[in-house]
């Protein structure tokens, strides 16, 4: 069964058995190697022993020619000849001096001689020529054969048929042929024994492995627990248990994610209802006609109307991921005011909110979401401010300036600073947070909306104590059909 893109479905690749797999073929290759090793040790072995046959020949013949030699009668009787031809299985035999040469036994029929080889002159590549050529075309032929005996001036000279020489190289050939398939099947052998033990088993112990984690991954006793060692494989497996380990978590992490977001989804929903029932009866305060009422009614009205705003948004998406925001140029300083209020600093609390931005100042910006960002961030350093012990200096201060077509927003604060932990994960979902009762989500979501509109968010290095964070919004490019259009 493979899927549809013609990738195979896991599970679906399975190992060949033991010698089709990858140890069979190596057990082959092995077997070709050594047989082709041994065919290059052969070629040269074999031209060896066709000389070292050939000088037995020699040497034998010159023992026996040096004791007739010796002899005062000059020519042996035929009998004494056929009998040293014979010995020495040989046609003649002609020893040479330097002025004379004394024909030792010669057979009845002188020969006639189809080759003739010097053994004191052989070079290495031409006796190899001349041992395939006795294996191959010989076995009929007489040649004479002839070289020194031993350190003497004396030259010995032998007239014989090939054939003899030629059966004992076939015999060696054989010999040399049944015992190198022995050596390279013995070899063969151990090789594949210890490839498998050392590679092949771990490699598909590895595989093994990696199609039973497949098949459940979040089975924590299906990680690969790696072999001791510290040769490549146990490397290797090291890492494969290091990924699924960490495989593992991201799936738990995953999951709990999900999960989260069922729960939210779930929440936003049924606050979304009861949200829109404060928002009726908030819409009657503004008939009511006490002051105070009148002065706090728009701003409640105001702050409901945003929460199922966005509730809504939200279920609409149906996913936590932000819309895109629609952008319009926007007046910065009453969006911060708006954040103030919302942040409802208590006058007891101490903290200063300052804002120091020009009246004229308009961001390019969709104005809800910017509203959360600076909302987000003031929130937590409101937060940071107030544990500061009793004393301390607490002020907010949000500053912004446009340079050209980008707007950047300085929010400052006194408090104690973004402590190492926060800072790891900073702006990471969920694993910022390291207040009780934070969910680590303010600043990630913050980063989320700002990237949306193509800025930048950063924490800011400053030398007093305290935190900055500041937010770069370029405006929208402006297509310059629109602009010839508004020209
Ligand atoms: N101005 C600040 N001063 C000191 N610490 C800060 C400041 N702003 C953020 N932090 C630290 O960064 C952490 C992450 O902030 P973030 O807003 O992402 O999450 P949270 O405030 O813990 O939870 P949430 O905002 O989701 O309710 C905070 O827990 C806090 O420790
Ligand atoms: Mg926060």
């Amino acid at each position: 069964m493979a899927e549809k893109d013609g990738t195979p479905a896991l599970g679906d690749v399975e190992m060949g058995g033991r010698l089709s797999g990858l140890s069979g073929r190596l057990l082959v290759l092995t077997v070709l190697f050594v047989m082709l090793a041994e065919v290059l040790i052969f070629v040269p072995s074999v031209a060896n022993m066709r000389l070292r046959w050939l000088n037995d020949r020699l040497n034998t013949a010159a023992a026996a020619a040096v004791v007739v030699d010796g002899l005062p009668d000059r020519v042996l009787p035929r009998p004494l000849q056929d009998e040293t031809l014979m010995a020495t299985g040989t046609k003649a035999i002609v020893l040479r001096r330097k002025d004379a040469s004394r024909m030792i036994a010669v057979a009845d029929m002188p020969p006639s001689v189809d080759a003739k080889f010097d053994l004191s002159d052989m070079a290495p590549l031409s006796a190899i020529r001349d041992a395939f050529d006795t294996l191959a075309f010989g076995g009929d032929d007489v040649i004479r054969v002839y070289g020194p005996v031993a350190d003497s001036d004396l030259t010995i000279e032998v007239v014989l048929e090939d054939k003899a020489l030629r059966r004992a190289m076939l015999v060696y050939a054989r010999n040399v042929f049944f015992l190198s398939i022995g050596i390279s099947l013995f070899t063969a052998a151990l090789i594949f024994l210890s490839i498998n033990r050392m590679l092949i088993r771990p490699i598909r112990r590895m595989t093994e492995n990696m199609r039973d984690f497949a098949a459940d991954p979040s089975d924590p006793k299906r990680v690969l627990v790696p072999s001791s060692g510290r040769d490549e494989l146990a490397a290797a497996g090291t890492h494969l248990a290091q990924m699924q380990h960490a495989l593992q978590r991201t799936l738990k992490e995953q999951k709990n994610l999900a999960d989260l977001g069922l729960a939210v989804s779930k929440i936003n929903h049924d606050m979304r209802n009861i949200l829109s029932s404060a928002q009726l009866m908030s819409d009657r305060l503004a008939d009511v006609d006490d002051p105070v009422v009148k002065r706090f009614a728009p701003k409640l009205v105001r702050s409901i109307d945003r929460a199922v705003s966005y509730t809504k948004d939200v279920l609409s998406y149906g996913r936590m991921r932000e819309p895109e925001p629609h952008r319009r140029f926007i007046p910065l300083r009453p969006l911060i005011q708006d954040v103030s209020d919302m942040l409802g600093i208590e006058p007891r609390s101490g903290i200063e909110f300052s804002i120091q931005v020009d009246h004229r100042l308009e961001v390019d910006a969709d104005g809800e979401q910017l509203f959360r960002v600076i909302h987000n961030i003031c929130r937590n350093a409101v937060e940071a401010l107030a544990l500061q012990p009793a004393g301390a200096r607490r002020r907010v201060l949000v500053q912004a300036l446009r340079t050209g077509s980008v707007v950047s927003i300085t929010i400052d604060d006194t408090g104690p600073g973004m402590p190492a932990k926060a800072r790891e994960n900073l702006f990471t979902a969920f694993r910022g947070s390291v207040r009780a009762g934070g969910t680590g989500l303010g600043l990630a979501i913050a980063r989320e909306l700002v990237h949306a509109h193509g800025g930048t968010i950063a924490l800011v290095e400053k030398a007093a104590p305290g935190t900055q964070f500041r937010i770069e919004l370029p405006d929208r490019p402006v297509p310059l059909d629109a602009f010839r259009n508004r020209a």
